[in-house]
């Protein structure tokens, strides 16, 4: 199936330093908002494969810095997805690729 651009929200839904989770057909997504930035990875924990978050957008570490699974801990990297602590350490969140068009922002799915 080819990969389509689907909207997801308003880039000023998303405040500075933020995360929010969202729903998009069969995909579990979230985004971080850092530095005029956007990170936006598939919700889903390389570890056992579930989502990442507790409470309803609540992605991120205490700091608010590192991605932060709530099931074990793992900490994730938002530049990267990578996780550089807890049970799947050097394993990567799923990337997905975004674009912001008018101030509205858009992913790219299968
Ligand atoms: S399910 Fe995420 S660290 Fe275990």
């Amino acid at each position: 199936m080819a990969s389509t651009w689907r909207w997801v929200c308003a880039e000023q839904d998303i405040a500075e330093g933020d995360s929010k989770g969202f729903e998009l057909d069969d995909t579990a997504l979230f985004v971080i908002r850092r530095s005029a930035r956007f990170f936006v990875f598939v919700n889903q924990c390389p570890h056992l494969g579930i989502r990442l978050e507790w409470l309803p957008d609540q992605f991120l570490d205490v700091d608010g810095y590192f991605i932060q699974c709530s099931s074990h801990g793992a900490l994730f990297q938002a530049e990267d997805g990578m996780c550089i602590a807890g049970p799947c350490a050097g394993q990567p969140l799923t990337a997905i690729e975004y674009d912001v068009k008018d101030g509205q922002l858009l992913v790219l799915l299968d």
